[in-house]
């Protein structure tokens, strides 16, 4: 089978195909990813020269490249990870947002929605808990859970899911829906609050902590994610939606006090000076206080339930970031620079 992963060069995507390809030779994996800053060759090195990967560099926002690309590659599913992802960039510039995440999900589903109808088997959308808004201090994000986004991010993530729920109520296409917690882990890039706050650290710092550090995060290592979105695929029922997260609320002041504690402990550095880097900075705007998600439909249909704990995945995560040194000095390229000056010079 011919399977189209967008965004593949991507976090998530990337540690998705790694784990997929050498697993499944049976089937012939597409990476479709345009490359944007977020994107990394390096992350696929390990596979990059199987027979049953290939990369099509293209940008889902140009429809004729879509329409090519499913002509060229005779997809019978697609799993869509890419979108701009960072809420902090979507604050500032929003427009790319409303360009890759909504018009390029639409592209897809249209080129989707022309194949035969015995070769389309699955359109799968890899999407996030923030299209809920925020919670209180109580409950949980459920499949129910009305659709509230605080970001131009998650606001264009929410109008990519409903173009896919429609596709499916209109024209009967075979889709399914994952909306996940935040995820850490390898391929991580240091715009995201986990790696930056362990570069950071072991580079002694500034540790931006936004408001008070009062914000609570559902964990969820990357892996788990890319197997419960498999296992999704495999066994979840078309036209469904299904909530990913593994139980692990955290405080982000907990969560850079954890990492502070792993660098010292893997670094063999003392703990003081590393906790002295803590700063507290201005607030996001609109920022959602409390993220949790209800995975019990997930774990009951579906049979999913994640093989590593947070100390366990944090502790990996770290020592990743430790014995990658080169993909992190190619990652904080001019560019990383530029928006690390932008989003935090002036907090
Ligand atoms: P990422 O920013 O690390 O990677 C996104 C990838 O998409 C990059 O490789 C980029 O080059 C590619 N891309 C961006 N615009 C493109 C375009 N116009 N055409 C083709 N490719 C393009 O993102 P991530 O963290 O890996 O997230 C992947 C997906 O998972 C996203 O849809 C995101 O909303 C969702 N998600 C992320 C998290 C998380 O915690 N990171 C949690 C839940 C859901
Ligand atoms: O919930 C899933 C979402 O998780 C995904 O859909 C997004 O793609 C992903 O980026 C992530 O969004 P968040 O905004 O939750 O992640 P981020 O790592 O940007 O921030 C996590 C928390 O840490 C949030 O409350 C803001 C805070 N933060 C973040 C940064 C970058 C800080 O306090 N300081 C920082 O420097």
């Amino acid at each position: 089978m011919n399977i189209l992963v967008t965004g593949g060069a991507g976090f998530i995507g990337s540690n998705f195909l790694n784990l997929m390809v050498p697993r499944h030779p049976e089937h012939h994996w597409i990476n479709v990813d345009s490359l944007t800053y977020a994107a990394n060759l390096a992350n696929l090195a390990g596979i990059a020269d199987r027979p049953n990967y290939a990369l099509e560099r293209v940008d889902i926002t140009e429809r004729e490249a879509v329409r090519q690309l499913f002509e060229r590659t005779t997809p019978a599913v697609v799993v869509h990870f890419a979108a701009e992802s960072h809420v902090d960039r979507s604050i500032h510039a929003p427009s790319a947002f409303i360009e890759t995440n909504i018009t390029g999900t639409f592209n897809l589903l249209e080129e989707f929605r022309a194949l035969p109808k015995d070769q389309a088997k699955l359109f799968h959308h890899v999407s996030t808990d923030e299209v809920y808004g925020s919670l209180g201090a109580t409950g949980l994000f459920t499949e129910q859970t009305p659709y509230d986004p605080s970001s131009p991010y998650s606001a264009s993530k929410a109008a990519s899911d409903h173009l896919v729920r429609a596709y499916h109520r209109t024209y009967k296409l075979p889709t399914k829906l994952t909306n996940c917690s935040n995820n850490y882990g390898p391929y991580q890039f240091p715009e995201k609050l986990i790696p930056l706050m362990i570069l950071n650290a072991l580079e002694g710092k500034p540790l931006p902590v936004y408001g008070r550090g009062e914000n609570v995060r559902d964990w969820l290592y990357v892996d788990d994610h890319c197997e419960a979105i498999w296992a999704v695929m495999e066994k979840g029922v078309l036209g469904e939606t299904y909530n990913i997260g593994g139980r692990n609320e955290k405080k982000n002041l907990d969560v850079v006090h954890a990492i502070i504690r792993l660098v010292s402990e893997e670094k063999g550095v003392p703990i003081k000076p590393l906790q002295d880097l803590i700063k507290y900075v201005e607030d996001r705007p609109g920022h959602d206080l409390r993220y949790a998600i209800d995975p019990t439909k997930v774990m009951r249909e579906i049979g999913f339930s994640p093989k590593e704990n947070f100390e366990t995945g944090l502790r990996k995560t770290v020592r990743w970031y430790l014995d990658n040194e080169s993909w992190v000095t190619q990652v904080r390229s001019g560019a990383y620079r530029d928006w690390i000056a932008k989003n935090y010079d002036e907090r």
